[in-house]
């Protein structure tokens, strides 16, 4: 028998008991004993639960008991999560996470942790819910240099862009549906501002570069500054708007991370996956790019990498197939204020003014029509890549001279 004890009993936790306690006999056949959730740890209780008689809320039930072969964390965040995930290591259990703040974080420490006491410590389900993602790379492109890896990794977000731009909702109305849904973090200005987005491209570029890549470290725009107005340009362009997260390897070495959201052409592999839906496109030198796409949130989807995890613990002979990053590299990073792009500039109030001001500044402009999207809004591209740097420069001097730039947006 197979014992698994499941840490925090919400949407990913109560999905991955589900689905054990569903397909105990497939389980059983799949890695040849039967599989079980004996143990599930939450503080609170759950007497309508049909698995109310495994909740306990002491974590040293689960750590002091020897038949527990896998705990799977599905609490989140840095503090408790990370507590736990030491004390089960250290007790001798394999440890399967959805968490990627912590992975994000901690992932060499914990990696170190599971090789001193010599058990697993898997996270496929920490990026791209139930998108198998993690292994792919690590194992089925192990032949490639990787080069760049972009992705839609946020569901809350993609879906609230989806909704404005399909059922013509309010933000808030939009991340309300993704709160139900449960596709949201506990707190979700932690999707909106971009943070999720960007533990998980720290996550993939670690795995991509072989260092640990901090979330600190990374440049981060959410998607909170985008309006409707911004949509209905873009659609003038023949572009979406996608909230990406980007690592790439630059020509000097140096690795471009950031989160923003993006202008991507409407035929791009990317544009159309909407909703819930994640897509990561990733390049390497040999087999050029491939795309990953599937549901990025929600209970079964990511119940779904965790137990496929759970299950790659208890397969014999798996013992020492780790997939892990090593330390930080100082001075990896590249400057996101050098790196160029091509840019949407949006400006309000008295529009002739504005855009005169900005081909001063920049020489040249393209002046896109706003039929349609405001009468008090004018917006122009800049023709060619510039630094984000010089962008930024002169935005602050377009407000300086009285001009409201209400957004800048980068293209893809
Ligand atoms: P939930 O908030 O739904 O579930 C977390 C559960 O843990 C809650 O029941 C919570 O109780 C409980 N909990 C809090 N503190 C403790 C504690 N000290 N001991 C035991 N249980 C505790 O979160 P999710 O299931 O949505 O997310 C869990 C993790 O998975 C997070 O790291 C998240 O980022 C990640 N994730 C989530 C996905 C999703 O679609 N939701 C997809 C992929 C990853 P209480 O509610 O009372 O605080
Ligand atoms: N809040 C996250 C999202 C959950 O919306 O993508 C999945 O990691």
């Amino acid at each position: 028998m197979a014992a698994i004890a499941v840490l925090g009993f919400g949407t990913v936790g109560s999905g991955v008991v589900d689905v054990i306690e569903t397909h105990r006999e497939l389980f059983a056949q799949r890695v040849g004993a039967p599989v079980y959730v004996k143990t599930v740890v939450d503080v609170r209780d759950f007497p309508d639960s049909p698995y109310a008689g495994k909740i306990v809320h002491d974590f040293a039930a689960v750590e002091d008991d020897p038949e527990i072969v896998t705990v799977v964390e599905a609490i989140g965040g840095r503090r408790i999560a990370r507590d736990f995930t030491r004390r089960a290591l250290a007790a001798g259990k394999n440890v399967v996470t959805s968490n990627k703040e912590l992975v994000a974080y901690h992932g060499t420490e914990l990696f170190a942790l599971a090789r001193e006491h010599g058990v697993r410590y898997l996270f496929e389900a920490s990026v791209g819910g139930g998108i198998p993602i993690i292994r792919p790379m690590a194992q089925c492109l192990a032949a490639n240099e990787i080069t760049e890896v972009t992705g839609i990794l946020n569901g809350t977000t993609n879906y609230i862009l989806t909704r404005m731009i399909n059922a013509s909702l309010s933000f808030d109305e939009a991340l309300k549906e993704a709160q139900a849904l449960g596709y949201a973090e506990a707190d979700p200005s932690a999707d909106v501002l971009g943070h999720d987005a960007c533990r998980k491209i720290c996550i993939l570029a670690s795995l991509a570069f072989g260092a640990q890549i901090s979330p600190d470290d990374v440049r981060i725009e959410g998607i909170d500054r985008v309006a409707a107005e911004d949509i209905a340009l873009a659609d003038t362009l023949g572009c979406r708007i996608k909230l990406l997260g980007r690592a790439q390897k630059l020509d000097d070495g140096t690795l471009y991370i950031s989160v923003a959201p993006f202008l991507i052409p409407d035929g791009a592999p990317l544009a159309r996956i909407d909703g819930v839906f994640n897509g990561i496109t990733v390049r390497g030198d040999s087999v050029d790019e491939v795309l990953f796409c599937g549901r990025g949130a929600g209970k079964y989807p990511t119940a779904s990498a965790v137990v496929a995890d759970v299950l790659d613990t208890l397969r014999p002979g798996n013992a020492e197939r780790r997939i892990e990053w090593g330390p930080a590299l100082p001075g990896r990073l590249a400057d996101c204020r050098q790196v160029s792009h091509r840019y949407l500039v949006r400006v309000h109030g008295d529009v002739k003014v504005a855009l005169e001001a900005a081909e001063k500044l920049f020489g040249y402009i393209d002046v896109v029509p706003c039929d349609g999207v405001s009468i008090f809004d004018g917006a122009f591209t800049t023709p060619a890549p510039i630094p984000e740097g010089l962008l930024l420069a002169r935005v602050e001097k377009m407000r300086a001279a009285g001009v409201t730039v209400a957004n800048h947006l980068m293209f893809l």
